[in-house]
């Protein structure tokens, strides 16, 4: 089974580079169309947060109307969202915000999502009641191989200021994997960039942004953004090994790369 991964679009705002400016909205739209040209469709799109950039109502009403309406989606909050915005567009849209069983002959998956973010803060921070309900599923599925989804990833990436706000209590979400083997991959965004990493036993992929990336400065520390086309992942799940790559999108008719 395939899982599409789509992550920080930022809606609201231009990604302004030197030759051109684009807004994010038609970064997204390009996005959606390279996705639908996909040979295997995505059994499931996971957005993993900062789908606008301000969280109004206006701006999820922009990313609503440009969804796809045959793929389900889990649509995950990020540090620029606003929960209760998010779920006044999408929640009478069926899109739901946390868990997605999918099955195909012997080979299934389950899909979680969890809100990592924590209103006007740029960290992230899983609550009492998310690391619960975690647990609980968890217990409750210890024979479904599992894949986790958040915006804030649980690891350091080397640049101090994405490293300051990344998710701040990664120790409690590692003793809350740490009894369950079911965990097969956990699925972030913020950084926009793709990152892959280790993270005590389970894989950690960090996707690429709609919205401008961020340069890997490793060196400084500093947060400054780099020209570059939109990205998405997919996540290929076969029953025994959970395979991600990296999709840099085509910027189609008249829109410059930036
Ligand atoms: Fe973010």
């Amino acid at each position: 089974m395939l899982i599409a991964q789509v992550t920080d679009i930022h809606i609201g705002v231009r990604s302004d580079c030197a030759t051109a400016k684009i807004a994010n909205i038609e970064r997204l739209a390009n996005t959606f169309r390279q996705i639908s040209k996909l040979q295997q469709q995505p059994d499931l799109i996971v957005f993993t947060g900062d789908i606008t950039e301000s969280g109004s109502i206006a701006e999820y009403r922009a990313f609503a109307e440009n969804l796809s309406a045959d793929i389900p989606c889990i649509v995950l909050p990020g540090n620029h969202d606003l929960i209760e915005n998010m779920r006044v567009v999408l929640e009478p849209r069926g899109i739901v915000s946390n868990t997605h069983f999918l099955s195909r002959g012997d080979t299934s998956l389950l899909v979680v999502g969890l809100d990592s973010s924590v209103q006007g803060e740029s960290h992230g921070f899983l609550s009492g009641d998310e690391l619960s309900r975690l647990a609980s599923t968890l217990r409750e599925h210890s024979s479904t191989p599992t894949l986790l989804a958040l915006h804030h990833p649980p690891i350091n990436c080397g640049v101090d200021r994405l490293d300051r706000i990344n998710l701040t209590n990664a120790v409690e979400l590692a003793n809350v994997i740490a009894p369950h083997d079911q965990v097969v991959g956990i699925m972030t965004g913020h950084y926009h960039r793709a990152i892959f990493a280790k993270w005590n036993t389970t894989a950690v992929a960090v996707c690429p942004s709609v919205a401008r990336p961020l340069a890997l400065n490793l060196v400084s520390g500093d947060i400054c953004y780099a020209n570059g086309a939109p990205g998405f992942m997919l996540h290929r799940w076969d029953g025994e090994c959970l395979v991600s790559a990296v999709v840099e999108v085509e910027l189609e008719g008249s829109l410059p790369r930036c």
